[in-house]
This record gives C-alpha cells, sequence and structure tokens, in this order.
C-alpha cells in the first residue's frame, strides 16, 4: 500500500471503537496521532533515556563450539537456547537469552567435507524454538523450519554434511512460528564458519569476525517488548554492538592487510559502512568468496546478509569503522539516526607490519547457473486492516500472508529457476531463501535495469521499494524451504512463503 494510504487509514482509527483495544504504549507510537504528552515518548529509537553502554574495550573474539567428537571428520557438540543474564551497562542486569548462555552464541567452525550432528536442547520456557542454519545446504528436515518445532524442554540433533565447496560465512538462529523476531532480538543468534580445504587468502591477513547486533536496553537492563512502530518497520535498537560490544577496539601495526567478515544479524538495522581512512577490498559475499577481489567505498549490509572484505590499514592514527545515511523507507514516527554511528575503531600503531604476500587476482572459479526453466514472480505489498483487537499490520507475498499449512510454489530439486522479486511497498525488504545459495542476475527501479557489480553467491538480497530484482537460484536438495523478509518482524506478520522442492 502506499504511505498516503497508510497514514489515512491511521488517522481514521483515531475515531474507530478499536482503537480503545489498542495498548497505551503503542499508542504512542502511532503516527499522525495527537497524544498530547504521550507524544515523544518510547519511540523506539534512540532518546534521552538511552542507557550509556562502556565503549573502547578491547574486541573480543567470539568463544568457539568445542568439537567433542574425536572422530576426524565429524564435529559433535551440543547447544542449548535458555535464558541468561548479560551485563551491557555498568550495574545493570539483563534478562535475555543466549545459546549456551551467550549472546552472540558460540561460533561453529567445521571444515568441507565434515559430517556435523549438533545436539539442541530448548531450555526457552513455555516456546517451542528451532534452530536454523542460515545459508547452508543442509536437508530441509534438518533445517529448523517452523513447521519442526522442537518444544520447550525437548531435544533434537541436528544432522547434515558439508560438501565440497560450501565454505561460506553462514549462520545460525531460531526459526519457530511466530517467535522468531523475539527470540533473535532476545539474543539468540550465533556464527557458522564453514572452512575450504585450502584457502586462496593469506593466512597473514588474519580472519577476525565482527558480528553486529542491535540492542535496545530500557533505563533498568531490561530489554523492552516491540511497540507498534517495531512491527511495522522491524525492530531497530538504541546500540549497534560489534561481537557483543559497543564501539570496541581493535590494535593493528601499520601496513596491516586484515581478512574481516562482516555479519548483520540485527531484525531489521540496515548497515552502510566504510572505515574512515582504510580502503576495503570485497572478497566474498553469504555464500562464500568472489571470482576476484573488488574495490569498494562503502558497503550497505541488510539485515541477514554478510561480507568478506580485506581491510588495508596504511598509516598510523585511530580508523574508525562508521555508519552512512540509508534510507530504507520508515513509517511513522521515530526514524533512527542511521548515519554517523561508530561500530569499531582500529588503532593502528607506528610499527610497521611484517611483509605479508599480496592478495590474489583471483580467488576461485564461480559457476554459472545457466538458463532457467521457469520463471518466478513474489510480489511483497504491505497491508493494514483493523480486527477484533487492535490494528493489524500485513506484509505480504503475492497477495498472501504466510500459512504453514500451505504450500506456496511447487518446484523440482536440480531444476535453474529465475525468480522476480517485486517489492511494491514503501519499504526496503531482504529477500532470503533457504536451502541454497543464489546469484543476483539484474535490478530494475524506474523502467531501469542494471547488472551488479558482481557476481555472487548470495541467500539474502535486498529488494529496495519500488525496486525489482531477478535472481537465479536452484534447489539440490528436495523438502519444503521458506522463502522470506529478513526483516524478522516482517516474517513474522506474514511475508514469508514455502517453496516445495520434488525429488
Ligand atoms: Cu535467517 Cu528463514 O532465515
Ligand atoms: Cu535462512
Ligand atoms: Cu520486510
Amino acid at each position: 500500500m502506499h504511505r498516503r494510504t497508510f497514514l489515512a487509514g491511521l488517522a481514521s482509527l483515531a475515531s474507530a471503537p478499536a482503537v480503545a483495544q489498542m495498548k497505551m504504549d503503542d499508542m504512542d507510537n502511532m503516527p499522525g496521532m495527537d497524544m498530547g504528552d504521550h507524544m515523544g515518548h518510547d519511540m523506539g529509537a534512540p532518546s534521552g533515556k538511552t542507557v550509556t553502554l562502556p565503549e573502547g574495550e578491547a574486541l573480543r573474539e567470539l568463544p568457539r563450539l568445542v568439537n567433542e567428537s574425536r572422530t576426524p571428520g565429524l564435529f559433535k557438540a551440543r547447544l542449548s537456547a535458555e535464558p541468561a543474564t548479560l551485563r551491557f551497562a555498568e550495574g545493570l542486569d539483563t534478562p535475555a537469552l543466549g545459546y549456551n548462555g551467550m549472546s552472540p552464541g558460540p561460533l561453529i567452525e567445521a571444515v568441507e567435507g565434515d559430517r556435523v550432528e549438533i545436539t539442541f536442547a530448548n531450555g526457552i520456557p513455555n516456546e517451542a524454538s528451532t534452530i536454523h542454519w542460515h545459508g547452508m545446504p543442509v536437508p530441509a528436515d534438518q533445517d529448523g523450519n517452523p513447521m519442526d518445532p522442537v518444544a520447550s524442554g525437548a531435544e533434537k540433533t541436528y544432522g547434515f554434511d558439508l560438501p565440497e565447496g560450501s565454505a561460506a560465512s553462514y549462520w545460525y538462529h531460531p526459526h519457530p512460528h511466530g517467535k522468531t523476531a523475539e527470540q533473535v532480538y532476545r539474543g539468540l543468534a550465533g556464527v557458522f564458519l564453514v572452512r575450504p580445504k585450502a584457502d586462496p587468502v593469506p593466512a597473514a591477513y588474519g580472519d577476525t569476525v565482527l558480528v553486529f547486533t542491535d540492542l535496545r536496553l530500557a533505563a533498568d537492563g531490561t530489554m523492552p517488548d516491540n511497540t507498534m512502530i517495531d512491527l511495522m518497520n522491524g525492530r531497530v535498537g538504541d546500540h549497534v554492538l560489534v561481537n557483543g560490544q559497543k564501539n570496541p577496539r581493535l590494535e593493528v601495526p601499520f601496513g596491516t592487510k586484515r581478512r574481516f567478515r562482516l555479519y548483520n544479524v540485527t531484525n531489521a538495522r540496515f548497515l552502510r559502512l566504510a572505515f574512515d581512512g582504510a580502503p576495503m577490498t570485497i572478497i566474498g559475499t553469504d555464500g562464500g568468496l568472489l571470482e576476484a577481489p573488488v574495490a569498494a567505498d562503502d558497503i550497505l549490509l541488510s539485515p541477514a546478509e554478510r561480507l568478506e572484505l580485506i581491510v588495508s590499514f596504511e598509516k598510523p592514527g585511530p580508523v574508525t569503522l562508521y555508519t552512512l545515511d540509508y534510507d530504507r523507507g520508515w513509517m511513522g514516527a521515530g526514524r533512527p539516526a542511521d548515519a554517523g554511528l561508530t561500530l569499531l575503531t582500529v588503532n593502528v600503531s607506528e610499527t610497521p607490519a611484517e611483509q605479508v604476500p599480496p592478495l590474489p587476482d583471483t580467488l576461485r572459479p564461480m559457476a554459472q547457473l545457466g538458463a532457467p526453466l521457469v520463471n518466478r514472480r513474489f510480489v511483497f505489498t504491505e497491508t493494514m486492516a483493523m480486527n477484533a483487537t487492535g490494528m493489524e499490520m500485513g506484509f505480504l507475498i503475492n497477495g498472501t500472508a504466510f500459512d504453514m499449512s500451505r504450500v506456496d510454489v511447487v518446484s523440482k530439486a536440480g531444476q535453474v529457476e529465475l525468480w522476480e522479486v517485486v517489492n511494491q511497498a514503501d519499504m526496503d525488504h531482504p529477500f532470503h531463501v533457504h536451502g541454497t545459495q543464489f546469484q543476483v542476475v539484474e535490478h530494475e527501479r524506474d523502467g531501469k535495469k542494471s547488472a551488479p557489480a558482481y557476481r555472487a553467491w548470495k541467500d539474502t538480497v535486498n529488494v529496495a521499494r519500488g525496486e525489482t530484482v531477478r535472481l537465479l537460484l536452484r534447489q539440490d536438495r528436495p523438502g519444503p524451504r521458506m522463502y522470506h523478509c529478513h526483516i524478522l518482524e516482517h516474517e513474522q506478520l506474514g511475508m514469508m512463503g514455502i517453496v516445495d522442492v520434488q525429488a
């Protein structure tokens, strides 16, 4: 729907009887309504009430999940989702959810060709959960779909083999029906690195994982529930954290070339980023390395996307990783400040780094998918409707909201398809498909077509408002797969479907 209609709809709500049933908290957040004293409170955006977090601590490395197996080629471990008390600010306890007590969860690291067996224990009181292996080529029934919930108190062992060529920066998070957004913003997300047997990137560049999460803290240290504004736009917090820390610090000698893996695991925060004073080269995306390195002035990381970079720290002094403005479309009040956040500070010392080998000109060959046998079209729209308990936003694909018992698309394993994803809505929607990696072939906006700057394997692509993205995709394993907007509140409000891949 269009913003004008949307706002007119909201204005007419003022006289609708159902309005009385909306919580006052939500009312505070309604755009275009005169709420007197209530206006301006609880907008879910940075405000005077924001708790101050410590900055400048040494960047922590994410703890690794320990492999309990002695058998070569087998990675075996336990992961439990459970309530955890975290400490972000001095003297404040934050009740949250963690994997093995941590948020972000422990980093899982395996190698191409490995067998993975992870026993998941759901210790979340009264809520089902699952573990979804975002971007990974795992069988459909091992992929933590909402159709396969693990009840509170129950366990499930997920097992899968990592094929050759699958090395990439994946991640894991819950995917239970109706609870994904909340379980993720409460702390459940972690990194899953699959390493190649031989890595073309020099080991001397290191390999530093930077996981971005988005925290909103109330004055008492708790994480407030989602407001109406959050449901519309997706939850954007007050603090973007890196590996759980606010603006941590990294020390490097000058002349250092460092490999970074950037992960956006926020519910809904778009991150347009640059290093101030250090050139970036993109070497990989969601699905692993590119064919060749590509220089970049700035990068856009929409929710769920990942990028691998080489950053050259060429002169001594501080360098910051900071955010630039990006308008992803915002409904109602409280548009967060996108630009000018410092996410990481790198102190480049006077001591010169040791000589390191240059980055190779080519990284790996990348197969092309060939001509599609089937064309499909997915159209995103936004709606608003009244029901008995208040206003309901709907986020739809091809006019319908997600229904777990409905198959939306039937496809065939091994068949190349062209998916055309059309965003007719007022916000950007990052589109994600489970179980495979795809290649974007074209963007179209206002009748203008353009090819992506480089060929890449992706599992999530931002589809800007008014834009059409065309991608080639092939699912190699049978079973039901989800496709959805990775603004998790939108996924929860209906912007998801099921493709059933048949053998
Ligand atoms: Cu991160 Cu359904 O996915
Ligand atoms: Cu996924
Ligand atoms: Cu969306």
